[in-house]
């Protein structure tokens, strides 16, 4: 067989296993006030994940000190979740590890180096994949300016979810990209309930759909129809280039309000916007499913940091405010409401290097203010 066909066969295969996707999707949500144990998987992962995750889960075990003890809530460390590791057996998630995950309810986990180039897949996109973590739930906010945005970025799809599946011919290369209907329509729910039961009354629809006429055109269009059951709700839609413009024009950035959008632009502005925040390392991550949900940093394992020898430095906010969305989306509102009032009324400046404190100095003042 030539290239082209072997290339004709993959592409047929990568659509054969979508429909398949399709058929799985739109599980009911678990209920956490009915659940006699939630139990909380902590997977440390590489770089910087080995520092700010232990720091992070000394606040959990102070937030809900209670229900550790009395068994209400289990922590369980997740094993393998190492780059070395991953490396040594070809895995992006080794089974041993994803067992662990998926006999936990909801997963703390450290950022996880991906190897640039080679064929493993990020494991954050295996694991958004495997647990139908639909939605990446990214809040950001600059109280200053009024600015308030919570991102509702589709997780399981778009670029992503075929990022390591393209085909290479004799020299090009293609890669693909695939919007759902049902997989928009449930991200865009998300979102429009979001802006509902928390009173914002606007969501912009974020594509690029003039020119990815298909996918990003179906999420628009999808999006609008969806919408359509939300009538308080005012809709707008721009595309990618302008509103990554938008963000950073102080004139107008504080109208924007709940922002829905596929994968890849999604991963693009909530970084962009994180630093308008303050840093990537502030911002929180939660990546939400029906059955399991994730809760994240929103940056990398930063090795550069820990080749510097600055690890010890690194900003623990962002895994702090993802343990926050963790304490929510179980419903201990109030543990996360502790935290939250903390992590605003915590001062210690946390820099990233040695003009501010360790990450450690930092939690050591924030536990004090829980
Ligand atoms: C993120 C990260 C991931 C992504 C990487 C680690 C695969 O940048 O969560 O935004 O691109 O989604
Ligand atoms: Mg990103």
């Amino acid at each position: 067989m030539n290239e082209l066909e072997l290339a004709c066969g993959s592409f047929r295969t990568l659509l054969e296993e979508q429909l398949q996707r399709i058929e799985h999707m739109g599980q009911p949500a678990v209920d956490y006030t009915a659940k006699e144990r939630v139990t909380i998987g902590i997977a440390q992962g590489d770089g910087i994940g080995t520092i700010i995750v232990p720091q992070a889960v000394r606040v959990l075990e102070a937030l809900l000190r209670d229900e550790i003890q009395a068994g209400t809530v289990a922590l369980l460390e997740i094993p393998g979740l190492t780059i070395e590791n991953r490396l040594a057996l070809g895995q992006s998630v080794p089974e041993e590890s994803l067992r662990a995950i998926k006999s936990c309810d909801v997963l703390l986990k450290g950022p996880t180096t991906t190897p640039m180039g080679g064929k493993m897949e990020s494991a954050n996109v295996t694991l958004r994949r495997e647990l139908d973590l639909y939605a990446n739930v990214r809040p950001v906010t600059i109280p200053e300016e009024g600015v308030d945005w919570m991102f509702y970025r589709e997780n399981t799809e778009g670029e992503y979810v075929l990022g390591s599946r393209g085909v290479t011919l004799p020299g090009m290369a293609v890669d693909f990209k695939v919007t759902t209907d049902l997989g928009t329509r449930r991200i865009a729910k998300a979102a429009f309930d979001y802006a509902r039961n928390n009173g914002k009354n606007r969501v912009s629809i974020v594509t690029k759909a003039n020119i990815m006429k298909k996918t990003d055109g179906k999420f628009a269009q999808i999006c609008r129809e969806v919408a359509q059951d939300y009538p308080e709700i005012t809709v707008d839609d721009y595309y990618v280039d302008i509103m990554a413009a938008n963000l950073v024009n102080p004139a107008i950035r504080s109208q924007f309000q709940v922002l829905v959008m596929p994968n890849l632009y999604g991963d693009i502005l909530t970084d962009e916007a994180a630093q308008l925040q303050g840093g990537v390392g502030t911002a929180g991550s939660a990546n939400i499913g029906s059955r399991y949900a994730m809760f994240e940093a929103i940056h990398g394992s930063a090795p550069r940091m820990i080749e510097e020898g600055l690890g010890d430095y690194a900003n623990p906010q962002s895994i702090l405010k993802a343990l926050a969305m963790l304490l929510r989306h179980i419903c201990r509102t109030a543990a996360a409401e502790k935290l939250e009032g903390a992590l605003a009324a915590c001062t210690v400046p946390v820099t990233g290097d040695t003009s501010g404190v360790t990450c450690r100095e930092y939690t050591d003042a924030l536990l004090t203010l829980l």
